[in-house]
């Protein structure tokens, strides 16, 4: 079985392409070394990732991703457990979306990031979590 979980943060500076880069060699090469697979987006300042593998290993990471001081508000949306992964051949595949582009997703006129932070009552049909299913299907 493997480990699933999503978070949304809210960066704490502007993060350039070159910062951007960095995180995401670094997050790949430690995610490779323990076969920890998942989706990164990010838009207009937030993050949305989906982690998944070895419990231990999701939660050895988690754990160092909620006290990087790159993002704050890190905010655990879902998790749970699953006998396939989402996303086997990424060790952390990345997506950035232009502004607006979140709200077309849902279908809203504008989206207001608040309402990413906050729990809905049936964690699967959080508005973060349509925003990465529109690139993989049943997370
Ligand atoms: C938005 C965000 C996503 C991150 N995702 C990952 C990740 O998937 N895997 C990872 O190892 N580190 C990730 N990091 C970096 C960790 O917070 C931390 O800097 C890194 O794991 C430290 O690695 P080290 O212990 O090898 O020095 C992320 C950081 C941020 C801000």
């Amino acid at each position: 079985m493997f480990k699933y979980l999503t978070y949304v943060s809210r960066q704490s500076h502007v993060i350039s392409d070159k910062d951007l880069k960095e995180l995401l060699q670094k997050s790949r090469s430690n995610n490779h070394e323990l076969e920890v697979t998942g989706m990164l987006i990010y838009f207009d300042g937030i993050f949305i990732q989906y982690l998944e593998g070895k419990a231990a290993h999701v939660d050895n990471i988690f754990e160092k991703i909620a006290k990087d001081k790159r993002h704050h508000a890190v905010t655990e949306l879902d998790s749970g457990s699953n006998n396939k992964r989402a996303f086997s051949d990424w060790s952390m595949a990345f997506k950035r979306l232009k502004d607006d582009e979140a709200a077309l997703i849902l279908g809203y006129k504008d989206l207001k990031s608040d309402k990413l932070f906050e729990p809905t009552e049936d964690a699967k049909s959080h508005p973060a979590l349509s925003i990465l299913n529109n690139y993989v299907k049943n997370l």
